[in-house]
């Protein structure tokens, strides 16, 4: 037993006989090709896996067994005539990397069942796969299956601050990382490639995009440690290789973030200007140095001119110069520039800020530089509407950025599941190519994706809460199909954490599901204000919470009304939009209402469709979300005694204490909302009235 959790592998013993002889007769034998590490860490999986579901360790054959009633084969058809002969050979060879097939088939009179792939990384996702639906205990007689990931890049990005096993909004206990100690690995380095190949993640940025001081002081930010931008000294570099081959045997590419003032820091230059010839040798030579040392390094992950981190302004240069001169540099070795567009400007509305920065370079990104984009203008917001730059580039490959860690959704405490959040973004109809083409749809192609921030950490629960884990697996699954449905993947992940009782099954997959929409009402009165994250508290942890005197700045609160005025008369932010979606949130008729104060400054007393006003909707969301809260943790109660007392406590004293720190929420924004308007709630709820 380790004793930090196994999150969703769990590998429960079966104990229906009839469904657990099925699976061993074709699965308890075992002929796996043995070339490749990750063929290596598949068995090492098998030998994990199946003792505890089937009650019987596999037996591993270097040939196809002729003498038992069934086996399992995992290879591609090159490394296996058993395999080659069994499956369509051309379907196998056109699958994308990472693609597989599973089949149940007869050979030589066996039962067997053959994952198969065009690449070993195929294989381990084929595998992973197997053993969910032996989790789910699926029937798998009749197996026929065929899986491509939708996109080419599901990156995990740590916010990991090296050396000071920080984590930046991290709220699962400092860095897994243990910097100091590397190149020693730690067995945990492999459970979390487990658990991240398991859901289909290929790469992984090992440090925070902020790689000189943090931005804001935050809890654990010592004064005076190491940063980041280190990690491109050779020493530090050389302490990576062990972790890379680690992270190669599950298919995972490794990844850095590194700052754009590297020849100056970790060089001797005098300049970092994109365009100085001794800048690009410099790039050029170091990329060489860092792909001799990790040859499969997937790439650099760039902050640049945001929030105190250096960038091309710095030389009046642009994104473009700045992007293409290190992606020239990691070119010849196969890797990519990840150049994040959350960038900070003249404007006063941030809203507008990056589309204005990166529509005009459409077009004149390298081929290897991919754009990374945040799903919203702001600032991943409990709810915000989706970033126009998605269907404004059509000639850019780009990566959509969304957080896992959550930094705005309660931190460690909050029961809040983001991926009904990531599925509206997903499905937000662009209008880029007219209708037809939501997000999900301009997220192909090899150097696109998806890109996640992650909310692991050193603590017992990977995640700081139980059922944060949840987004991690979410995160994958989704990034590998966004078309997979919120109950799909949800029902899966509860059913591997848990078990398969059915109370528990629907009591925790309602409760995920109801959390998010709970978490926007108490949190921001869900009318689509941000930035209102103050709780009434003294201090909160690892947090940005501009206090309430700073609120207007972000929201627009003023005696006659509330909400920011970005339509054309205001800071024009809808009309970055295409129409109908401009239209759409330009009149405040046809605005939905869960965006009305994110576009429009109205009077607090402005009627609604339903004749209720702007402020007493505030009002009645901020109660009704603490209302809901309640109801989810009474939910949890009644799991007692039948899921374990350890996950059970733990998550009942974070709901008692998200109740708390609610209810404190509402009645900081309600009285708030109550003296900016001059107006009381009509039902008299709000206690500091
Ligand atoms: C937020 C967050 C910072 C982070 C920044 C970013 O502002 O609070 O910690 O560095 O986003 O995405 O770069």
């Amino acid at each position: 037993m380790t004793p930090y959790d196994d999150c969703w592998l769990r590998y429960d013993h079966i104990t229906a006989d009839d469904v657990r002889a099925s699976y061993r007769r074709r699965c308890r034998h075992a002929y796996v090709s043995e070339k490749s590490p990750e063929c290596s860490a598949i068995r090492d999986e098998l030998r994990r896996a199946l003792p505890e579901l089937l009650g019987a360790k596999p037996h591993f054959w270097h040939h196809p067994p002729t003498t038992v009633d069934g086996f399992l084969a995992i290879g591609t058809p090159d490394d296996m005539a058993m395999i080659a002969e069994s499956v369509p050979v051309d379907a196998v060879a056109e699958l994308e990397d990472g693609g597989f097939l599973i089949r149940a088939v007869t050979w030589n009179g066996a039962d067997c069942l053959v994952v198969t792939a065009s690449t070993d990384r195929g294989l381990v996702y084929g595998t992973f796969h197997l053993l969910r639906l032996l989790q789910l205990r699926e029937p798998i007689d009749e197996l026929e299956i065929r899986e491509e990931p939708t996109y080419a890049n599901r990156l995990l990005n740590q916010w990991d601050t090296p050396f000071r096993r920080s984590v930046e909004r991290g709220y699962g206990g400092e860095s897994i990382f243990d910097w100091e100690r590397l190149p020693d690995l730690r067995p945990r380095y492999e459970d979390y490639a487990r658990l991240l190949a398991s859901v289909g993640i290929n790469g992984i940025v090992l440090n925070n995009v902020n790689t000189t001081k943090p931005p804001r002081e935050s809890a654990n930010d010592a004064v005076g440690a190491f940063e980041g931008w280190q990690l491109l000294e050779s020493r530090r570099l050389e302490d990576l290789t062990g972790l890379a081959s680690l992270f190669r045997r599950y298919g995972i590419r490794p990844y850095l973030s590194v700052n754009f003032a590297a020849p100056m820091l970790v060089g001797d230059l005098d300049t970092a200007d994109p365009l100085d010839e001794n800048v690009r040798d410099w790039w050029r030579e170091k990329a060489d140095d860092v792909y001799e040392l990790v040859p499969d390094l997937g790439g650099f992950l760039i902050k640049a001119d945001s929030e105190g981190q250096p960038g091309p302004y710095d030389y009046d240069r642009d994104h473009v110069d700045g992007a293409n001169a290190i992606a020239r540099a990691l070119e010849p070795h196969d890797g990519r520039v990840w150049w994040r567009a959350f960038v900070y400007g003249s404007h006063e509305d941030r809203a507008v800020q990056a589309y204005d920065t990166f529509e005009p370079l459409d077009g004149e990104f390298s081929d290897t530089v991919t754009v990374q984009i945040k799903n919203g203008p702001i600032d991943f917001q409990p709810r915000e509407p989706v970033s126009t730059l998605f269907g404004a580039m059509p000639e850019t490959d780009l990566g959509l950025e969304i957080q896992l860690t959550q930094e705005y959704t309660g931190q460690g405490v909050h029961a809040t599941y983001h991926l009904p959040l990531w599925k509206e973004v997903f499905e937000f109809e662009t209008q880029a190519d007219g209708e037809g083409t939501p997000v999900k749809s301009l997220l192909r192609g090899a150097g696109q994706g998806v890109a996640g921030v992650a909310n692991v950490g050193e603590d017992d629960t990977w995640t700081g809460h139980y059922l944060s884990q949840a987004n991690l697996y979410a995160f994958g699954r989704v990034a590998w199909n966004p078309d997979l449905s919120v109950e799909t993947i949800t029902e899966e992940w509860v059913r591997q954490t848990f078990g398969a009782d059915e109370v528990v099954v629907e009591t925790v997959t309602e409760i995920l599901r109801d959390s998010w929409e709970a978490c926007i009402d108490y949190e921001t009165g869900g009318l689509g204000l941000v930035h209102m994250m103050h709780n009434g508290e003294e201090f909160l942890e690892n947090h940005y919470y501009p206090s309430p005197a700073e609120w207007p700045g972000y929201h627009g609160a003023s005696e006659d009304g509330i909400g920011v005025d970005r339509t054309e008369r205001g800071s024009g932010y809808t009309t970055q939009y295409r129409d109908p979606i401009a239209e759409r949130y330009e009149s405040v008729e046809t605005c939905p209402e869960e965006f009305l104060l994110f576009f429009h400054h109205l009077p607090w007393d402005y009627e609604l469709d339903d004749g209720t006003t702007v402020v007493q909707r505030l009002y009645d969301n901020c109660f009704d979300g603490v209302d809901e809260v309640k109801r989810l943790r009474d939910r949890w109660r009644t799991l007692e005694g039948r899921i374990d007392e350890r996950r059970f406590r733990h998550v009942a004293e974070r709901f008692d204490e998200q109740v708390a720190q609610a209810e404190r929420w509402r009645d900081v924004l309600a009285s708030y909302f109550r003296e900016y308007s001059g107006i009381p709630d009509e039902r008299g709820r709000i206690r500091r009235d």
